[in-house]
């Protein structure tokens, strides 16, 4: 979905974090001062912190790097571009998963969205995200073979932790089983969705979340240790459409040789960022509780644990907490 005119012209003018006065914003957008109150309204309820100072008119309290498909095409690799079979920018969707689990279209359709109205997370969580705060990003593809999407969502991890690397982030981990940690708050998240099959092939959708830059009011929200990339650089944070190009440059062809390889070439990758290893942990899987020391995981993915009796036991999906009782 795409905002109106007005919206969206407004939402360009404040980008850039300085002050602009209610007369200007109205003359330049041939609209009246009060449809500009009402607009800049619209733009708290998305999330957006804004200040209004008598004499000098309406700031954002933070720069906005609005989502650019000119900007996203121009750092795309070639094989990346050759990959995507489309790329969707919209201002508002209800989830960037949802829309494309809908459409069933083509694999390598990409969507973006510069705010969520009902982002999720994984087990049944809320995403939250201002707008134009995070990287909102779906990707769709097709496997021959459902066997081989259990490990499919720690391959997205490593792709996600190279593309931050190409961007000067370092020192990001992972946890079992899609994470995106810094200093063991979370960065981002990973919802991989099965949405269908076609043809005798497997419909996935992976979603990928990233905190660029959430403020201390919308971060109180979160129920979990979170942080940002405005948090991890100090501020200097790398371009948003530059960043969702070079996850796109490293998940698509991942993606396109993962039907082939599995997860078999990338586990040594991935274990190296794995923050949770040697760690006692809580699994939570619904209502049941696994207590246990993480004894990493197998070929396959899978979280192996060693538990209280003795016994080492392999998981397929689960919340893994660290155990405060004996930190
Ligand atoms: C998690 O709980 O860690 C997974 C979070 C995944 C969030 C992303 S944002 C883009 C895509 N659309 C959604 O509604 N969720 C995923």
């Amino acid at each position: 979905m795409q905002f109106p005119r007005s919206k969206k012209a407004l939402l360009g003018l404040l980008s850039d974090g300085h002050f602009h006065s209610g007369a200007e914003l109205a003359r330049t957008l041939g609209v009246s001062r009060t449809a500009i109150w009402h607009l800049i309204h619209e733009l708290e309820a998305l999330g957006l912190e804004l200040s209004a100072v008598t004499g000098k008119g309406y700031r954002l309290s933070q720069t906005l790097e609005l989502l650019s498909e000119e900007s996203i095409v121009s750092f795309l690799s070639e094989p990346a571009q050759a990959l995507a079979s489309r790329l969707e920018i919209h201002d508002e969707l209800d989830s960037t998963n949802s829309h494309l689990t809908r459409q069933a279209g083509a694999g390598g359709a990409v969507c973006l969205a510069e705010f969520q109205s009902a982002g999720r997370g994984r087990v049944g969580r809320i995403w939250l995200s201002p707008f134009g705060g995070n990287i909102c990003l779906s990707v769709s593809w097709h496997f021959d073979d459902h066997a081989v999407i259990s490990g499919l969502s720690l391959a997205v991890g490593v792709a996600v932790v190279r593309a931050l690397g190409q961007a000067g982030v370092a020192g990001i981990g992972l946890k079992w089983p899609n994470d995106i940690l810094w200093c063991g708050r979370k960065l981002g998240g990973i919802l991989l969705e099965v949405s269908g099959e076609a043809h005798g092939r497997h419909a996935v959708v992976i979603g990928i979340g990233l905190n660029l830059y959430i403020s201390p009011g919308g971060g109180q929200a979160i129920d979990q240790a979170w942080t940002d990339l405005t948090q991890i650089t100090g501020g200097v944070l790398p371009s948003r459409n530059r960043l969702i190009a070079l996850v796109l440059n490293e998940l698509l062809p991942m993606l396109s040789d993962y039907g082939q390889v599995g997860l078999r070439a990338l586990l040594d990758e991935w274990r190296s960022y794995h923050c949770l290893d040697g760690e006692p942990v809580t699994l939570h899987q619904g209502e049941r509780r696994i207590r246990g020391r993480v004894a990493g995981v197998n070929d396959a993915g899978l979280l192996l644990l060693d538990c209280e009796d003795g016994e080492r036991r392999q998981f397929a999906s689960g919340d893994v907490r660290l155990r405060a009782d004996v930190l």
